[in-house]
This record gives structure tokens, C-alpha cells and sequence, in this order.
């Protein structure tokens, strides 16, 4: 029978509590999920989405209230024993292990075995290929998880979660870390689940997303519940208000910004694939940055556009050829102290393996990034430096209990915050920035989006990485297309469109 027609929730939260000794994460939640459709979860960072989800899914068991599952009582042992009872969760930070395979990580814990009870590698791989391709990952099973860019992972992440065929299925943030094409299939595919009757209940701060994807949304805020209903029918504004409690008026636009000198200049830059020597991951790369200039490099997953920035920052001296100018002075990167030794600051893509150190306070890890730690010539004070991130983590609104509190305790968005602050405070002369605003909620986005302005109006020349199209558009004074590793398009703010944009993010090579 159909219970979408006679409303019964296949998952049923009711007044959950949920504490971190003495702090209420959660308060008296309730959430109804029904299949066949997918429920949105909303709420700016911090508001307890991924502590709700914990609960559900059994990463959680000690809590206040009920979970029900087709109207009954549940209480998971872990999420194993709520995989088996058809609850998955794809969490917000990855979880593969980085040394295995695509294949093994996809059948860790749920290994196939063949008559005799032996491993079935030729089953798995071919089962494997078979969901690759589902997600259209052109790359071998065999191909160990940490040769895979962040994108790339959070697929085998999906893919991991659709071989356990879940009935209720919980994404949270699947879309942070991949881009617009990789979300087209996405959704295709939470399409053909709906259809079957799953149940999705879908995390994002990407607003435009939800109404595309979801059919109702519950709201949190400080942990509890702000309002619930149907997507149709609701505003972005209306549920704007209800996340932050207020109207936002954010529709961020770059003022047009007074371009200096020529701060960096990168002629013929290429970057050659460690693994296949004859393949390029960035090919004959030039351009220029001026001082004040904030410089956009949109294109697709795989494009090259987060290896421009690590070739910039000598992360891989020996793979890449090609002439770097600072100030009108050629300069030799053959390390990151060189290039931090030059001035130049990287927020990388994936917070946890290269942003933050996970077990150290807030505060530590505000001042970590300090250029005086690494280049042993240069003179900034590290109290400035812990005072300037204090202060930008305070302008971010970063949700921190005390900035004793250790990183791992912060939520996803929050962590993302600190990383930002304790970069922008090293003032570096270049700021490379991959993927500034993932996970980060709409209120927090047009503050970075101010600070990345004021930066480039006090004379910082600023290349972002970005996949959201409207944040690319919005901030950029000048935007470069890559596609297939090679600059495809240079566009002025004039010329800069979405479609403009995507027709150049899909030049194929000749
Ligand atoms: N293990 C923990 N110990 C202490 N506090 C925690 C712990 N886990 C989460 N919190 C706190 O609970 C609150 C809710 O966090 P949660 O991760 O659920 O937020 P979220 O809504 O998922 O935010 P985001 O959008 O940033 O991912 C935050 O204030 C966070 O610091
Ligand atoms: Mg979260």
C-alpha cells in the first residue's frame, strides 16, 4: 500500500533532546519522513542537522525522546544494526579509508562471497564498475581512495550507500564538495529512489537546491524546531526567516574594485599527472592577478582548477613546468615555504586533512597557519594573528561554546569557518581560496563574501575556486573557465554569465 497517500511517516522523530555534557545540541525535536519523497533539513550551522541525524541513524544511542520506524520504537545499537533496518547515512565528512581501493571501500563491512565463502573480487569489481558508471565516475575500482579529489570521493560515498539499497536514506550535505553537473546526476538518481518509494531526507545550505530537489522541510534553529510544511507553497525568504530568525538582505555584488599592479603572473603553467606521466591535470596555463583583483576559476570536478592553485603553492615541484612572476619578479616555488615565503596563503578543499588539526582547540588552530611558523625570515606577531582570526571567526558568527573547545566538537560549517579565519589573518600579498563557502549557511556566506571584498580593496590579489556559479559571479572581477586542464575562457565582469560560464566549463578536447 501507499503510504504517501495515507500520510503515515516511515521515520518519526518525537521530542528529541540531545546534550553534550550540559549543552543542548538539540531540544524537544520533532520530524516526520514520509516515501517517496524528500525531506529538507534547514538550518544555519550549528542548528543541530547532523546531531538529528546521528540519532537517527544510530551513530547516537544515548539521547531523550523516541525514534519510530514504520511507527515503531527503535533503538539502534549503531549504525550498522540501522543500515539493517533499512536507515542509511551518507555523512558530512568523509569517511572512506584513504589507502584502499574504490572497490574495497565500497564493500567494506559488506564484502560479497562466492559458494565457497571466499572473497568474490570479479563480483565486486563488476558490481562496482556497474554503480561507477551509475554515477558516471569514468575510474577504474582498483584505484586507491586517496588519488580521488574530494568530489570524486564524496561519489564513492553515495555510491557506497545506494549498494545497501536503504529505505530511508539521509545525505548530509551530499552536493558541498561536488559540482553542478555531478548534482544534475545526483538528483536523477534521488529521483529514481523517490520512485521506488525511498525516503531521502537531504541536508544543504544551497537553497536554490532544495526547491529543485525537496518536497517538504523541517527548520532548525538553536537546536529546535522553527517550522515545517511543504516546499511548494513556501518562499526563500520565508525560509530564510525561519533559519535565522530575521530577514536577510545578503544579494552580495562585489563593488567594482581599483585594480594595482600586477601582483602574479603565470605563463605556460602545467602540472603533470603523478600517476600517468603522459596525461596533464593543468596544461598550459597564463594569466594575471592585480592587487585588488578577486579572480575566479569556475569549471567542472576534475577540471584542474584546485591544481592551478596547488602548482601556485609548490605542493608538487616536481610535476610542474612553467614561469611563476610576483611583483614583476620571477620567482622559483619549489616548495610551500617558498611560496608562503612569497606571500601566498592556500585554503584548501577538504578541512579535515589539510585545514585544521582536528584534536587541537579553537584558539590553537586560529593561530596555526601563522607564516612566522613556517618561514623562519618573516616577522608577524602570532598575538595579532590570534586576535585578527578571533576577530573574524566573531564576524562569521562561528558557533563556538569556548575556543577551548576542540575542533572535532565544532559542527561541519562552524570548522569551515575557523579555517578561513586563521588564513585570512596570515594577510598574505596572494590569497588562493578552493571552495571557500562549502557547507557554510547563507548568512556566513555574504560575510565571507565582505571580508573577501574588503581584502581585495586593502590591495590583496585573490584567486577563488568556486562551483557555485551565482558565488563565482558574485565576488569575481574577472573569471577563467577551465576545462579538460585548459583555460577555455577569460571573461570580464561584463561578459560573465551562468550560461557563459558553462558553455566554456564544457569544451572538450580536440
Ligand atoms: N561531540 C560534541 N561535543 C560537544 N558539542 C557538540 C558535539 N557535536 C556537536 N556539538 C555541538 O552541537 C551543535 C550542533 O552541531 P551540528 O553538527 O548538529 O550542527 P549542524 O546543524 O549540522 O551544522 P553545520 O551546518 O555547520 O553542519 C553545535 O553547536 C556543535 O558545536
Ligand atoms: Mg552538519
Amino acid at each position: 500500500m501507499n503510504n504517501t497517500i495515507l500520510n503515515i511517516p516511515v521515520l518519526e522523530v518525537k521530542n528529541v533532546s540531545k546534550d553534550f555534557s550540559g549543552f543542548y545540541a538539540l531540544e524537544n525535536v520533532d520530524l516526520q519522513v514520509f516515501p517517496g519523497e524528500v525531506t529538507a533539513i534547514i538550518g544555519e550551522n550549528g542548528a543541530g542537522k547532523s546531531t538529528l541525524m546521528k540519532i537517527v541513524s544510530g551513530v547516537y544511542t544515548q539521547f531523550e525522546g523516541s525514534v519510530l520506524l514504520n511507527g515503531e520504537k527503535v533503538a539502534f545499537k549503531n549504525p550498522k544494526d540501522a543500515a539493517e533496518n533499512g536507515v542509511v547515512i551518507i555523512h558530512q565528512e568523509l569517511n572512506l579509508i584513504p589507502h584502499l581501493s574504490i572497490a574495497e571501500n565500497l564493500f567494506l563491512g559488506q564484502e560479497l562471497c562466492n559458494q565457497f565463502g571466499l572473497l568474490d573480487y570479479p563480483k565486486m569489481n563488476k558490481k562496482a564498475t556497474e554503480l561507477l558508471a551509475r554515477l558516471q565516475l569514468d575510474i577504474a575500482p582498483s584505484t586507491p581512495v586517496n588519488q580521488l579529489r574530494v568530489g570524486q570521493q564524496q561519489l564513492v560515498e553515495i555510491a557506497r550507500a545506494l549498494l545497501l539499497e536503504p529505505k530511508v536514506l539521509i545525505m548530509d550535505e551530499p552536493t558541498s564538495a561536488i559540482s553542478d553537473h555531478e548534482v544534475e546526476l545526483l538528483f536523477k538518481i534521488i529521483s529514481n529512489m523517490k520512485a521506488k518509494g525511498v525516503a531521502i531526507i537531504y541536508i544543504s545550505h544551497k537553497i536554490k537546491e532544495l526547491f529543485e530537489i525537496a518536497d517538504r522541510f523541517t527548520v532548525l534553529r538553536d537546536g529546535k524546531n522553527a517550522g515545517s510544511g511543504m516546499m511548494k507553497g513556501t518562499s526563500r525568504d520565508q525560509l530564510i526567516q525561519m533559519m535565522v530568525g530575521r530577514d536577510l538582505t545578503n544579494s552580495f555584488n562585489k563593488c567594482e574594485a581599483k585594480h594595482g599592479a600586477e601582483v602574479l603572473r603565470v605563463q605556460n603553467l602545467s602540472f603533470q599527472n603523478p600517476e600517468f606521466r603522459k596525461d596533464f591535470l593543468v596544461s598550459d596555463v597564463s594569466f594575471t592577478l592585480h592587487k585588488g583583483e578577486v579572480l575566479g576559476i569556475a569549471g567542472l570536478m576534475g577540471a584542474g582548477r584546485t591544481e592551478v592553485l596547488e602548482a601556485i603553492f609548490g605542493l608538487a615541484p616536481k610535476y610542474v613546468t612553467g614561469k611563476i612572476w610576483i611583483e614583476g619578479k620571477e620567482v622559483q616555488i619549489k616548495s610551500v615555504s617558498d611560496a608562503i615565503a612569497e606571500g601566498i596563503a592556500l585554503v584548501p578543499e577538504d578541512r579535515k586533512l589539510q585545514g585544521l588539526i582536528l584534536n587541537m582547540d579553537v584558539e590553537k588552530n586560529s593561530t596555526l597557519a601563522s607564516l612566522g611558523q613556517v618561514s623562519r625570515f618573516s616577522f608577524i606577531s602570532k598575538k595579532k594573528e590570534a586576535e585578527l582570526s578571533n576577530k573574524y571567526i566573531k564576524k562569521m558568527n562561528t558557533k563556538v561554546a569556548s575556543v577551548k573547545m576542540s575542533v572535532k566538537k565544532l559542527s561541519g560549517g562552524n570548522q569551515q569557518k575557523v579555517v578561513i579565519a586563521k588564513w585570512l589573518a596570515t594577510n598574505p600579498k596572494i590569497l588562493l581560496l578552493d571552495e571557500p563557502t562549502r557547507g557554510i549557511d547563507v548568512g556566513a556566506k555574504s560575510e565571507i563574501y565582505k571580508l573577501i571584498g574588503e581584502l581585495a580593496a586593502q590591495g590583496m590579489g585573490i584567486l577563488v575556486v568556486s562551483s557555485e556559479l551565482p558565488e563565482i559571479l558574485a565576488i569575481s572581477d574577472n573569471i577563467l573557465v577551465m576545462s579538460e586542464s585548459k583555460l577555455t575562457a577569460k571573461l570580464g565582469r561584463g561578459q560573465a554569465s551562468e550560461e557563459a560560464i558553462m558553455k566554456a566549463a564544457l569544451i572538450e578536447k580536440e
